[in-house]
């Protein structure tokens, strides 16, 4: 009993959510607060010599404790959150949610080849493990189409389809909405139709890391394209698809990525496939960022949201 009713007497007062942010997602996490309106504070965090981390959560740990990390470049990163994850907890977090605004290894959710794991479950049993929800955006879903049976009962991929049609709207009003490939059919209608916007999608085939080839079929006679896709890494698929559309007469075309990998290259390669403007949302800092996605997560954690 006294442990008990000491623990309480610690903790009393505490917030019931804050938001707990590595460096590299400052700008991410800084965004949530002010829209929550919850204390926010940054994890201490520290690399040996040897490679290893070591992670500190600040002082007084809400009883929801929000962790907020963009897991591109993730090897290290996916590391860190685990012990930040352990971190909160011993410093008394009762439940625990992690803000990955990009969630990696979601593409390998299957073994392709003979001898390949399955990342995508592979890393969403840990995640599983360590928090009690999971909240990203527009993951990389195509095989399993929930992400709750990836990384657990309270994992949430939240769509940015509103502030994806938000920016065309706003920058090229009246554009062709042109998914890259047929699994992003129901993705792209989604953002095309509520704003009685044309759209059509290609059929993709993969032959390499940087190589696609991409056929479109019924393209309307348009002058204004945008080709919206969940992720740009090696730059490929919209280089490619901006080339096929310039070969149906289409003169204005830009393209808005969720979450802007950009592998080396990347840009340049998309740029001179003659794509007007690269945009993206603000899962990973990049010098593309034009719209925010924080306030789909924030209405996630408020009051009613299942985060
Ligand atoms: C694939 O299905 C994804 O939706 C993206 O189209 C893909 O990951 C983009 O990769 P890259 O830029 O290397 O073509």
């Amino acid at each position: 009993m006294g442990a008990r009713a000491g623990r309480r007497g610690l903790f009393e007062g505490r917030a019931e959510l804050g938001v707990y942010g590595f460096a590299d997602a400052g700008r991410f996490a800084a965004r949530l607060t002010a829209l929550l309106g919850v204390p926010g504070a940054a994890l201490a965090e520290h690399r040996f010599p040897d490679g290893e981390s070591l992670v500190r959560a600040p002082g007084a740990i809400a009883r929801h404790a929000v962790l907020v990390r963009g897991l591109d470049d993730p090897n290290a990163k996916l590391v860190e959150v685990l012990l930040a994850a352990d971190a909160l907890r011993r410093a008394g977090a009762s439940r625990l949610t992690l803000v990955a605004p990009y969630l990696p290894y979601m593409r390998q959710d299957a073994v392709f080849e003979p001898g390949e794991p399955n990342s995508q479950l592979v890393v969403g049993r840990l995640l599983a493990q360590a928090f009690d929800a999971v909240l990203t955006v527009e993951a990389h879903l195509h095989r399993v189409d929930d992400l709750a049976a990836v990384a657990g009962p309270g994992a949430r991929s939240l769509s940015a389809a509103a502030e994806i049609r938000d920016w065309i709207e706003r920058h090229a009003p009246g554009a062709l909405v042109v998914g890259p490939d047929i699994e992003a059919t129901s993705w792209t209608k989604t953002i095309a139709t509520a704003g009685g916007l044309p759209w059509i999608v290609g059929s993709k085939q993969r032959h390499g890391d940087r190589r696609v080839t991409i056929d479109f079929t019924d393209v309307p006679e348009v002058r204004r394209a945008v080709i919206v896709d969940d992720i740009a890494s090696s730059g490929a698929t919209l280089a490619v698809a901006a080339r096929r559309l310039r070969r149906h007469g289409i003169r204005s075309i830009d393209a808005l990525v969720v979450h802007a990998i950009f592998a080396p290259g990347a840009a340049r390669r998309i740029r001179e496939a003659g794509v007007r403007r690269i945009v993206s949302s603000d899962t990973i800092v990049h010098r593309s960022n034009a719209f925010s996605v924080a306030g789909v997560i924030a209405a996630a954690l408020a009051p009613g949201g299942e985060g």
